[in-house]
């Protein structure tokens, strides 16, 4: 990492060199020592966005989440660089409005993500989960990413929303290409390409589902969306497409990436691998563990409403504030040795968020699906091991491995 010899400060954290292998740990770690909120300036890539602070101790990214009043999620969008989303789209989803609107629509949800209501579902989220393992049976290799994690989270969000089986892969793609749009091999044709193509697509498919629902209610999240009403109006049709959007990626791509680094470092400790395998009753605790190192999105932002102070840190209104988990999550003031895989830790993370407005609403279904997820694969595979080289996508938002080759028997 190129920060030797450099002020921390000056540390241009959107340099694509610092992402080539995932979010750069080593550059985080030194801004919590040396500059906990620090400034970035500009992006290589978009040259017209605006800079932006980074938070990076769990005390601040808990301040920043809980105070939506400050920190909004409505006033410039929910990512770092918005180039290329409108905000009018951040805007349609709950995920990127403020109180009160926020709220209506997410309680709308809410009940159906609770533990034990979602606990109702672990039958066929099993279910789910050894069909694709059994998919790979005789095999000697596989891609974790692609063969086992892709395929299971896709219908288990896509039988949520009542996506067609067939439809799982078409819509894993677009949801890839365009929340994954820096990475190459995610999204091959490049922002422009995401934008122009990829983008009316899902418009495209999802109004028809939309258009199925209206003429057919069932009971799925795609009905819910149709049929929701707030303050005595209906949705509008972008705000239904844009909260379809929302679930779908969210529940494509989380769940997955945590899946894959918490396997990755299991194989690469067998002391950790083993007491799993010894005692399984501990795979939550490896699931809390695997959320704490890897936090399957990087960061989520907030934008300024008035000028405020943040660790003696001015912040002027309008300015965006980015709140990195995947620094937060390592704060050395919290976690005793935080860049160690211990499952024995039974700590506290922000993975799913600080605790503010915009907690995430997925909690109890991916942490189900990543206990079932690593139960089944461990009870096949006792004995996985790596089988060539993991690779990161390059991302500022996703943190996620794009591929995980892996030997599932000797
Ligand atoms: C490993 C799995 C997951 C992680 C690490 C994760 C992380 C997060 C985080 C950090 C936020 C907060 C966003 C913010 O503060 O602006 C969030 C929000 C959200 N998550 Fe998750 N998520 C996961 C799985 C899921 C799943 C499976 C769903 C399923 C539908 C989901 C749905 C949502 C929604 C709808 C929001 C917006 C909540 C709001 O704005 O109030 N998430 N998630």
């Amino acid at each position: 990492m190129a920060t030797v010899g450099r002020d921390i400060a000056s540390v241009e954290l959107t340099e694509r060199e610092h992402w080539e292998d995932g979010p750069p740990l080593s550059v985080f770690k030194e801004m919590r020592r040396g500059c906990p909120i620090h400034w970035t300036e500009s992006f290589e890539e978009f040259p017209e966005e605006a800079g932006f602070w980074s938070v990076t101790t769990a005390e601040d990214v808990h301040t920043v989440s809980r105070d939506w009043k400050t920190y909004s999620s409505e006033a410039g969008g929910v990512v770092a660089a918005a180039a290329g989303f409108p905000i009018e789209l951040a805007r349609a989803m709950f995920i990127g409005m403020d109180p009160p609107k926020h709220d209506r629509l997410k309680a709308l949800f809410q009940a159906g993500f609770t533990p034990k209501r979602i606990a109702d579902h672990e039958g066929a989220i099993r279910e789910i989960a050894t069909g694709v393992l059994d998919r790979i049976k005789g095999r000697e290799r596989c891609d974790l990413v692609t063969d086992v994690a892709q395929p299971v989270v896709s219908r288990v969000i896509g039988s949520f929303m009542g996506i067609p089986e067939e439809d799982d892969a078409i819509w894993a793609r677009l949801m890839n290409s365009t929340l994954g749009a820096a990475d190459p091999d995610l999204n091959p044709a490049g922002f422009e390409g995401a934008v122009e193509k990829d983008v009316p697509e899902i418009f495209e498919r999802c109004r028809k589902l939309i258009a199925a629902r209206q003429e057919r209610p069932t009971d799925d999240l795609t009905t819910v969306l149709v049929q929701a009403e707030v303050y005595g109006e209906k949705l509008e049709e972008h705000e239904i497409v844009m909260g379809f959007f929302l679930l779908v990626a969210a529940g494509n791509d989380s769940t997955k990436a945590t899946y894959c680094s918490g396997m990755r470092a299991l194989m690469e400790d067998p002391e950790q691998m083993q007491l799993l395998l010894d005692d399984p009753a501990l795979i939550p605790d490896a699931v809390e563990e695997a959320l704490r190192m890897f936090p399957a999105f990087a960061h989520f932002r907030r934008t300024a409403t008035c000028d405020a102070e943040l660790h003696g840190q001015k912040i002027k209104q309008g300015d965006k504030v980015v709140m990195w988990y995947v620094s937060s999550n390592r704060d050395e003031t919290r976690y005793e040795d935080p860049d160690r895989f211990d499952l024995r830790r039974k700590a506290e993370h922000q993975a799913f968020g600080a605790g503010g407005r915009h907690f995430c609403l997925g909690t109890a279904l991916a942490r189900l699906e990543l206990k079932v997820l690593f139960e089944e694969t461990l009870a096949r595979y006792p004995r996985i091991a790596l089988a060539g080289s993991p690779a990161h996508a390059e991302s500022l938002f996703l943190n996620q491995l794009k591929t995980l080759p892996v030997r599932l028997a000797p």
